[in-house]
């Protein structure tokens, strides 16, 4: 039918792993930014987004698009999954290639797995004197993560967010192990997709970033998101430039909601404002019902003892 053609989708990758193996410069290599020195602690906070554009010539990936989630911890990811998001196609496992696999790193195996999301590992930081990739790939392989080049189906890359080593046949991968599962999207329908994070911003109110899964979104369109509702006023793209519509797999800022919504809510757009909002006000009573409901329940509990 027409308006329904499918068409192939940029994958959406959740980079994973324990705490300073470095994610985030690992991500920060492959945008050519610099976000990890910028946070408090070298610690990530919140979740980043980020679209990337595929730009070396001779890779057999130019031209393609990823979208990264950088995760703070495993909290995040586990959240939205509990609340049912699916929206990542493939889980990068970073592990430094010095420290080795730690507990981190079996949660993020664990969760991937459990999502029945394909993996990669990044063995990062193979600049350092002590790197033992080879540790590395062998104490994954007894946790069953065979890799490929040994007859399993796990991709291991070796690289150095530092020395920026491995990062375009990183990029290849990922694009090699998408093109399996071949994600599709339809343009032309009205947008779907889930809230990353969201947070109160003192001059702009409630923003949420969202990644857009299917369909089109665009300024003026009104959505329900969660309990709550609002109408695209402005929105933002990964680099914090305004623009006017977002495609499928895209992250976005957006502006313009009556109240905050969670991590993990659908996000979807509707064609009545008054709708909308409607859904919105039903659902919010009732979460206040839910939460009545269990607040007597621990009252009359308290009473019986
Ligand atoms: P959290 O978000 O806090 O879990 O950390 P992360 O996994 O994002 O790690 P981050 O990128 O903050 O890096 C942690 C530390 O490792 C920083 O000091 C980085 O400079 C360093 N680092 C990251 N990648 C490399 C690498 O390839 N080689 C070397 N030598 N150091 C690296
Ligand atoms: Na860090
Ligand atoms: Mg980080």
């Amino acid at each position: 039918t027409t308006g329904m053609v499918e068409i192939a989708r940029s994958p959406v990758v959740t980079v994973m792993g324990h705490v300073d193996h470095g994610k985030t410069s690992l991500l920060d290599a492959i945008r050519s930014t610099d976000v990890a020195s910028g946070e408090a602690g070298g610690i990530t906070q919140h979740i980043g987004a980020y679209k990337v554009h595929v730009t070396k010539p001779d890779s057999p990936a130019f031209g393609r698009e990823i979208v990264f989630l950088d995760t703070p911890g495993h909290e995040a990811f586990t959240r939205m999954r509990a609340r049912g998001a699916k929206i990542t196609d493939i889980v990068v496992v970073v592990v430094a290639a010095d420290d080795g696999v730690m507990p981190q790193t079996l949660e993020a195996i664990d969760h991937a797995r459990a999502a029945k999301v394909p993996i990669i590992v990044a063995v990062n930081k193979i600049d350092k004197p002590d790197a033992n990739p080879a540790k590395v790939i062998q104490q994954l392989a007894a946790r069953g993560l065979q890799p490929s080049n040994q007859g399993g189906d796990t991709e291991f890359v070796e690289v150095s967010a530092k020395k920026r080593i491995g990062l375009d046949l990183l990029e290849e991968m990922i694009c090699l192990v998408a093109d399996i599962s071949a994600p599709k999207a339809v343009l032309d329908r009205p947008a779907v997709g889930t809230v990353i994070e969201a947070k109160l911003d003192r001059g702009r109110g409630a923003v949420a970033s969202i990644l857009v899964q299917n369909g089109t979104l665009r300024l003026g369109d009104s959505y329900i998101v969660g309990n709550t509702f609002g109408k695209i006023r402005a929105m933002f793209d990964d680099r914090g430039r305004s623009i006017t519509e977002a495609g499928p797999s895209t992250p976005v800022e957006i502006l313009g909601l009556e109240s905050m919504p969670d991590a993990g809510d659908t996000f979807l757009v509707m064609a009545d404002r008054d709708k909308a909002k409607g859904i919105a006000q039903y659902r919010k009573m009732k979460e206040r019902e839910a939460q009545l409901a269990k607040s007597s329940r621990v009252s009359l509990e308290g009473l019986a003892e």
